[in-house]
């Protein structure tokens, strides 16, 4: 009797010992392991759109407080995975420039640590974009081999988030407005 509870004591103290290197692990792992947007954004998209995220007038359009990057999640993803040309109208202004796509140079986490900055960087105060969530993006997307057209990404069908079955399961976020 005896040595039976002294061994379920034993059993627990080595589950608590269990839980708590995964816990510890986990939290270190995070913190080491998550990329800085903001570096990524200076290094890949400054150059074109500019620190301050204004763009430049008539020729880059601008990041800051429009609804193209404070909108819908999954619209975003789509146009910095595989790129957007054609006329794209921001206030008054239209751009018919080409942006290059970045699925071959920015991991999932990379991504969206970028595009977590550029949502809530400047007067931009939307939600974060997840690993998780580019990764089902660009999955669903994969045999994509050319920029988008902004009419395809005005059509509900290429926004939000797809599920790993190809459906959304995550609803369309439409905060914020050019
Ligand atoms: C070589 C210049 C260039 C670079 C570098 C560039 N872009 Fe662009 N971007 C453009 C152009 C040009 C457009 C407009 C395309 C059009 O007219 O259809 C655009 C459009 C956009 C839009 C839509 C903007 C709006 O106002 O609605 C977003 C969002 C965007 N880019 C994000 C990014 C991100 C994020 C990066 C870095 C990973 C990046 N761009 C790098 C040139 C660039």
């Amino acid at each position: 009797m005896e040595f039976k509870s002294g061994l379920q004591h034993c059993f627990f103290v080595i589950l608590i010992g269990l839980i708590l290197s995964v816990v510890a692990e986990g939290g270190i792992a995070q913190d080491s392991a998550v990329p800085d947007g903001e570096p990524l954004y200076m290094t890949r998209c400054a150059s074109c759109h500019q620190a301050n995220g204004e763009g430049i007038s008539g020729v880059f359009p601008p990041l800051n407080e429009v609804d193209w990057v404070t909108g819908d999640k999954g619209r975003l993803i789509r146009l910095v995975l595989d790129g957007v040309m054609g006329p794209l109208q921001v206030g008054d202004m239209v751009y018919t420039g080409a942006m290059p796509p970045w699925k071959t140079f920015l991991n999932d986490q990379e991504m969206a640590a970028l595009l977590t900055y550029i949502r809530t960087a400047w007067d931009n105060d939307a939600s974060a974009v997840t690993e998780n969530e580019v990764r089902l993006v660009r999955e669903a997307t994969n045999d994509r081999k050319k920029a988008w057209t902004t009419e395809e990404l005005e059509d509900e069908i290429n926004q939000g988030i797809p599920g790993s079955f190809g459906f959304i399961i995550s609803p369309r976020d439409t905060t914020g407005t050019n």
